[in-house]
C-alpha cells in the first residue's frame, strides 16, 4: 500500500518538473519578434506617410492624361510605396496644397530628363551613385550619352527589389552584346545564391516564430553592399570581393544551421515530454486502479 502511495509521489514529482521544463523551454522564441519589429519599423530613408496627398489625388483623377493617369497605380506596386517613397520625395514639390504643389517655390523639379536621372535617384542612393559615376556606364553617358542610366534597367515607377534577374537578353543587348552582360552575371551569381538562400532560410524560422534579427541586419548590410557592386560593371572587382563575401555568408549559415537545429531539438523534446505525459498518464490511472481495487 505504502510502496504505491510513495509511487505516486514520485511521479507526480516528475510531472511536476517536466512541467516546469516545458514552461521553460516552450516560449523562448516569442521575444525576438519584438526585437525584430522594433528595429525593422525604421528603415534607412523611410519618411512617414501622408495620409492625403494632392499629388496622388489629382494625378489619379479623369483629369489626367490616360498615359499619366497610370502612374499613381504602377507605384503603388512598387518598393518604393512599401517604403513611404512618395511622389514628392522623388519629384519635389508640395503634396499639401494642391494649387501650389508644383510650383518650384515649393521645391518642384519635374520629370528628369535622361541624363539627369542618376542624379535624380542618386540623392538617395548614395553609394550606387558614386559606383556608377565612376564604370563605363556612368563616363558613357556623361561624355556622349550612349550608356545606361538608373530607369534603363529598374524602370521609375514600378521599381521592384533588384536582383540580377535584371540582368537579361533583351535589356541588355540594347547596346552591346549578351556577352559582357553575361560575364558579370556569371560573377554575382554565387554570392547571390547564397545571399537569396540564407534569406529563404530566415523567412522559414520566422515562419517558425525564431526572429534572429541581427542575423537579418547582416544580411540586408551584406546584401545592400554586395548589390552596390554591380553598379561598377567592373568584373574583376566582382571577382576580387567574391572572398570577403563568402566569409561573412558562410559565418550566417553556420549560425543558421545551429538554430535549425536547436529547433529540432527543441521539437523532438516536446514530442518526448507530451510521449512521457501520456505514459505518466496511463500510469498513474492504472496504479489508481489497482490501489481502489
Ligand atoms: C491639381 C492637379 C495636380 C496636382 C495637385 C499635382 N499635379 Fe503633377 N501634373 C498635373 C498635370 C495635369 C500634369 C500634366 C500636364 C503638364 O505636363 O503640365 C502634371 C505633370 C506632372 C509631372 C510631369 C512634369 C514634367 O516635367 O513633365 C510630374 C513629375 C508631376 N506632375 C508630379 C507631381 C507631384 C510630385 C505633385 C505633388 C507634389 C503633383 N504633380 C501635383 C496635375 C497635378
Ligand atoms: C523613385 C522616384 C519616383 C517616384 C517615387 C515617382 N516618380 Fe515620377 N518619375 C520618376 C522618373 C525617374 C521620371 C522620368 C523618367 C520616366 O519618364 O519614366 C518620372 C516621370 C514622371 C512623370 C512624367 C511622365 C511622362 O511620361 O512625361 C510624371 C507625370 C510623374 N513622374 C508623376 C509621378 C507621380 C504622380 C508620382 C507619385 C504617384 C511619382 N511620379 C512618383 C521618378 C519617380
Ligand atoms: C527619397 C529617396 C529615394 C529616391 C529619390 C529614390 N529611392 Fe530608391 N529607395 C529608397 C528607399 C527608402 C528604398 C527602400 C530601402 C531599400 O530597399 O534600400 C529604396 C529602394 C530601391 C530599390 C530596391 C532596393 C532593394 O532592396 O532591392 C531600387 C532598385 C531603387 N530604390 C532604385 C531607385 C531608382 C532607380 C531611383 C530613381 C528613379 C530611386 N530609387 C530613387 C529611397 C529612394
Ligand atoms: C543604353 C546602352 C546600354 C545598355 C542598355 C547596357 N549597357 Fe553595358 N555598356 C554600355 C556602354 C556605352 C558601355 C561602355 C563602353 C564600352 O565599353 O563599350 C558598356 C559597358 C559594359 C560593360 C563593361 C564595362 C567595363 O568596364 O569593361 C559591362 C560588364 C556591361 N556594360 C554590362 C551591362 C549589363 C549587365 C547590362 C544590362 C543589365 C548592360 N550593360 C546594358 C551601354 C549599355
Ligand atoms: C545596367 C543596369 C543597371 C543600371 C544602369 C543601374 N542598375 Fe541598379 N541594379 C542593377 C542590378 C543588376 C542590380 C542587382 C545586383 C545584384 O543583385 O547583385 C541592381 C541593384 C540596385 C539596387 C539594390 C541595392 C540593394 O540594396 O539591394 C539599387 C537601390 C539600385 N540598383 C539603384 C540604382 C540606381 C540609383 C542607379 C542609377 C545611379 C542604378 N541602380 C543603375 C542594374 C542596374
Amino acid at each position: 500500500m505504502g510502496s504505491i502511495n510513495n509511487l505516486g509521489g514520485v511521479l507526480l514529482r516528475y510531472l511536476f518538473s517536466a512541467l516546469i521544463i516545458v514552461a521553460l523551454v516552450l516560449p523562448a522564441s516569442a521575444d525576438y519578434k519584438e526585437i525584430f519589429e522594433k528595429e525593422f519599423l525604421n528603415q534607412p530613408w523611410g519618411g512617414e506617410m501622408l495620409a492625403e496627398s494632392a499629388c496622388i489625388e489629382c494625378h489619379s483623377s479623369e483629369t489626367m492624361d490616360a498615359d499619366l493617369q497610370k502612374i499613381p497605380q504602377e507605384w503603388k506596386t512598387s518598393w518604393h510605396f512599401q517604403n513611404n517613397v512618395s511622389c514628392h520625395d522623388c519629384h519635389g514639390g508640395d503634396p499639401s496644397d494642391a494649387g501650389m504643389s508644383m510650383s518650384h517655390q515649393r521645391g518642384f523639379t519635374g520629370s528628369p530628363k535622361y541624363a539627369e536621372v542618376p542624379d535624380f535617384c542618386g540623392k538617395c542612393h548614395i553609394g550606387i551613385l558614386s559606383n556608377y559615376l565612376q564604370s563605363g556606364h556612368g563616363k558613357a553617358l556623361l561624355f556622349s550619352g550612349t550608356g545606361p542610366n538608373c530607369v534603363t534597367c529598374h524602370g521609375s515607377h514600378n521599381i521592384q527589389k533588384a536582383n540580377i534577374d535584371i540582368i537579361y537578353g533583351r535589356r541588355c543587348t540594347q547596346c552591346h552584346s549578351y556577352e559582357r552582360a553575361k560575364v558579370i552575371k556569371q560573377a554575382l551569381f554565387l554570392t547571390e545564391t547564397k545571399m537569396q538562400a540564407i534569406e529563404d532560410n530566415l523567412r522559414k524560422l520566422k515562419a517558425d516564430g525564431v526572429i534572429l534579427s541581427e542575423e537579418e541586419k547582416t544580411l540586408f548590410r551584406t546584401q545592400a553592399e554586395f548589390r552596390t557592386l554591380f553598379h561598377t560593371v567592373d568584373v574583376s572587382l566582382v571577382n576580387e570581393s567574391t572572398d570577403k563575401f563568402a566569409k561573412i555568408l558562410t559565418q550566417l549559415e553556420e549560425e543558421i544551421k545551429a538554430t535549425f537545429d536547436e529547433l529540432r531539438f527543441r521539437r523532438n523534446f516536446s514530442a518526448f515530454l507530451s510521449l512521457l505525459f501520456i505514459v505518466i498518464g496511463v500510469v498513474l490511472s492504472i496504479l489508481s486502479k489497482t490501489y481502489k481495487d
